[in-house]
């Protein structure tokens, strides 16, 4: 089943006296339980997709539909996690996590339970006490993707998660998502700029080009899963990164 349909999308903005295209005809599909990213050069409107998907911003022309229904206002049965954490630094991990239940209305004494056992899944098990800056890059991130994951949300929207952390924690916090997306079994757009993280988490890797973003090519990964670190080594992987890299115009 289709999950997310994008059918010819397009958005530009007005600043002033000038327009930006940020997005033209961008048409694709995503499928219930696929783990799709979307890999392209900065500005070319990968955070303009992610916002228009979760109702953040409106197309200027086109539709965007969610489980069969067209995205007009935020989408609240929705998991979304940004660049940087963004805790709350006077809160202890297990309060930051139970923030999304707070802002629903919802029971925080029912939910408190499920929010140690996605720490425990998110590999924070013992740190559910401890404050922000007692936790390093990795550990904070994985904090603000339990907290995207409380309400129990079927889709999963991240943008550059983890494009702040070094190479080696990168590299593991890619694993550890995978793990979490296979037991939890979401949907997941994950959007980057990092053409081998594309492909290491991708069933489908959309390739967009510079403004207007448009999608240049979708590419089907064909690597087995649960995708482990031995991963990166194999020759399908390597091509792949490669003839994405040639598709970016990347020298
Ligand atoms: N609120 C805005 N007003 C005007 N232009 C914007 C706004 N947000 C983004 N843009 C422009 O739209 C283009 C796409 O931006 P964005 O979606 O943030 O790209 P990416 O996430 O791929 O780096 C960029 O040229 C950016 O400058
Ligand atoms: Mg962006």
């Amino acid at each position: 089943m289709d999950l997310i349909e994008y059918l010819r999308v397009e958005k530009t903005y007005n600043s002033g006296s000038t327009e930006v295209v940020a997005l033209a005809e961008v048409s694709f599909t995503v499928h219930e339980g696929e783990f799709v990213t979307v890999v392209g050069r900065s500005g070319c409107g990968k955070t303009t997709l992610l916002k228009l998907t979760a109702g953040l911003l409106t197309p200027t022309a086109g539709t965007i539909r969610v489980a069969g229904a067209q995205v007009r206002a935020p989408l609240t049965n929705v998991g979304i996690v940004f660049q940087s954490p963004v805790l709350l630094a006077w809160r202890k991990t297990i309060d930051n996590v139970l923030l999304q239940i707070e802002a629903r209305r919802l029971n925080v004494k029912t939910h408190r339970q499920r929010a140690m056992e996605l720490l425990e899944l998110a590999g924070l098990k013992g740190f559910e006490e401890k404050y922000p800056h007692e936790l390093s890059g990795g550990m904070q991130q994985r904090v603000s993707i339990s907290r995207a994951l409380i309400h129990n949300p079927p889709l999963l929207l991240m943008d550059e998660p983890f494009g702040a952390l070094d190479a080696i924690t990168r590299d593991e916090m890619n694993l550890e998502l995978v793990r979490i997306w296979s037991e939890a079994k979401k949907t997941v757009l994950f959007i980057t700029h990092s053409i081998p993280e594309a492909v290491f988490l991708g069933d489908r890797v959309i390739v967009m080009t510079p403004r207007p973003g448009k999608i240049s090519e979708i590419v089907e990964i064909d690597l087995p899963r649960p995708r482990t670190s031995a991963v990166r080594d194999d020759a399908r992987f390597i091509s792949y990164v490669k003839h994405i890299r040639e598709s970016l115009g990347v020298r």
